[in-house]
């Protein structure tokens, strides 16, 4: 067992797993691993590299070449593909639209788990994604399942595209999101799925505030 505060968040997309976890971060001094964010990189470099995104050994082949780094920024967090910041371009609609395929891919997951555990070894760290309580930090001090309707999420994600200019269609959106439900938690390696031993908040009717703070008190629980 790690003698660091590992806390695990996971759940569907656009359920709010990283509001969530940046915001429990900044009030418990914790460290923000956004998984999600690693595997967009590696995304937006195998297009950038214009390979065949269905063909796993092309991918895999470029995972040699592909250092992602975070760093820590006044409001946000800033993501490095090699020696590019690209903390806006992996949000791209693109890279949301592949990403899933991409993280199937075994070399993929692997590369990227092993990372996460190095990072989670020597600090307190807040990790959210798909994996994070089953298969990544197994052993996390506490572990959160966190879950929306579909319909909600969409609309969020709508939301915040409107915020950065991004004309969307909020149908396309919700198809999107049910696309990527459905694909990540019916791949063969890590599929998305409750951890047994989870705390499920369902955030449909909640506020973000609401949700951070019941993280909170179940943290300081015990
Ligand atoms: O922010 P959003 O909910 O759109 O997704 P994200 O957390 O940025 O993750 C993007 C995609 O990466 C997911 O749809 C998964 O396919 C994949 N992912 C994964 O497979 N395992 C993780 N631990 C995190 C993300």
């Amino acid at each position: 067992m790690s003698k660091h505060l590992t806390i695990a968040v996971d759940g569907p997309a656009s359920s709010g797993k990283s509001t969530v976890a940046k915001a429990v971060a900044n009030r418990l001094g914790l460290t923000y691993i956004d998984t999600g964010a690693m595997y967009r990189s590696i995304t937006l470099y195998a297009l950038q590299k214009n390979i065949d995104m269905e063909d796993e050994k092309a991918v895999a082949h470029l995972l040699n070449d592909v250092t992602i780094r975070f760093e820590e920024g006044s409001a946000n967090q800033h993501v490095w593909l090699n020696h590019t910041e690209v903390t806006e371009a992996i949000r791209q609609e693109d890279v949301t639209r592949q990403v899933s395929l991409i993280s199937s891919y075994r070399s993929v997951r692997e590369k990227l788990v092993e990372q996460q555990r190095q990072m989670a070894e020597s600090k307190d760290v807040i990790m959210d994604g798909r994996d994070i309580g089953t298969v990544v930090l197994p052993n996390a001090t506490k572990k959160f399942f966190l879950k929306a309707s579909a319909e909600e999420r969409a609309r969020r994600r709508t939301d915040e595209y409107k915020q950065k200019g991004i004309q969307v269609e909020y149908q396309q959106v919700l198809a999107d999101i049910q696309a990527r439900d459905q694909y990540d938690s019916n791949r063969a390696i890590s599929p998305l799925k409750k951890p047994h031993d989870a705390i499920v908040i369902d955030s449909t009717t909640m506020t973000i505030d609401e949700v951070v703070e019941a993280i909170i008190q179940n943290i300081q629980k015990n």
